[in-house]
């Protein structure tokens, strides 16, 4: 599968950052970084850049914010960026939607470029176009689709992530493998998860992503797979943080495809052999997550899915292993069944 030309990986992506931009000739430049980013990732890419200036915004979902967007916004005037300039994003899935958002939005709309630097968002969260914000309690509540005006995935910049986020962001490698590719999901458990070839794998999993985004960009339909594992996964992310107990992003939803998996059993979408592969596969990256012993509390958090559609509960289940399909509705008791197999799991 091959990636657009508008998405590069790369090995060394402060050459093909630089001549990107000297083909594009912005008017001006501005670069977004987090605390971190700017610390591990920046000083790798500073002095290729042509002269430009910084913007900095603190690290973490929670500052994924309406209040964050607005010192974006200052900065980007202050800076004087017309519509001929361009943002170049450099950070993880945070700093990509909120910066995207910022620019898709800037003066109606100015050139932004991703520069991915966790592995949730190379394989994941810079391919696709959404961009948002989150707003109260709800998670990219306020957003627009807009495509990066170049996408440059490096996995050079995995060296300094910690191992958490490595790992939480191989969740999303793991979930497109089993949505849509049977081949990628039996080499990666053929070894230890470290064990994985970042640059290639990045690379495979971010084409898998944008072929199903290109099949239905704007996600009226065939896009919806890639919510494998998120109505449970979200609905457990969400129940632990209301506990001050914030598990990984990744953890969560290999919990929450554990779980969709057992209602795919149910309904006769895949079989005893391939619940059970996953289930082995994903307890031994992720351990198991220590759920309420009322299933009730989840449940009700997934009646609060923003997939669904009036009092149904709708997920992307899969249909096999390498293939899913969607919008499919799942009952309280096909729920319930699954989060009570997850919690026998438990040791
Ligand atoms: N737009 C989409 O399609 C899409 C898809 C999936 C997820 N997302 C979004 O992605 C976000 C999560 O992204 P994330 O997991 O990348 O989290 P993140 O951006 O918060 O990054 C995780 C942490 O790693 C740090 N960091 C980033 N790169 C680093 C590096 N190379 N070295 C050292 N530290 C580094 C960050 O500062 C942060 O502290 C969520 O808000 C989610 O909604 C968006």
């Amino acid at each position: 599968m091959r990636l657009p030309d508008h998405i590069r990986i790369s090995s060394r992506p402060e050459d093909d950052l630089r001549e990107l931009l000297a083909k594009k000739n912005y008017s001006r430049v501005s670069v977004l970084v987090d605390e971190n980013t700017k610390s591990y990732c920046y000083p790798r890419l500073k002095n290729q850049l042509p002269e430009h200036q910084l913007i900095e915004i603190p690290a973490g979902e929670s500052k994924k914010t309406i209040e964050t967007c607005t010192l974006v916004w200052q900065a980007m005037t202050e800076q004087q960026l017309d519509r001929h300039s361009a943002l170049i994003v450099v950070g993880g899935g945070v700093a990509g939607d909120l910066g995207g958002f910022c620019a898709a939005t800037f003066k109606r709309g100015i050139d932004f470029i991703l520069v991915p630097t966790t592995l949730l968002a190379m394989a994941d969260a810079s391919i696709g176009g959404k961009v948002a914000v989150d707003f109260g309690f709800y998670k990219n509540q306020v957003g627009v689709f807009r495509e990066p005006a170049f996408t440059l995935i490096s996995a050079v910049f995995l060296g300094s992530l910690p191992e958490n986020e490595l790992r939480s962001g191989f969740a999303e490698v793991v979930k497109h493998a089993l949505i849509s590719d049977k081949t990628l999901w039996d080499i990666l458990r053929s070894k230890p998860w470290k064990a994985n070839e970042w640059s290639s794998l990045v690379h495979h999993s971010a084409s898998l992503k944008w072929h199903v985004v290109q099949q239905d960009p704007l996600e009226k339909g065939a896009r919806k797979i890639l919510n494998a594992g998120h109505t449970i996964g979200h609905a457990i992310e969400t129940w632990f943080l209301a506990k001050n107990q914030p598990v990984l992003h990744g953890e969560a939803i290999a919990a929450g495809l554990i779980c969709e998996s057992k209602i795919a059993f149910k309904k006769n979408l895949v079989t005893a052999q391939e619940l059970q592969e996953i289930t082995s596969y994903l307890t031994s990256v992720y351990g198991n997550l220590k759920l309420p012993g009322s299933a009730d509390e989840i449940v009700q958090l997934c009646y609060q899915d923003k997939k669904n559609k009036g009092n149904s509960v709708l997920m992307a289940l899969l249909d096999g292993i390498g293939r899913a399909r969607w919008d499919v509705a799942v009952s309280m008791d096909e729920m319930v069944d699954s989060l009570t197999y997850y919690g026998s799991l438990h040791t």
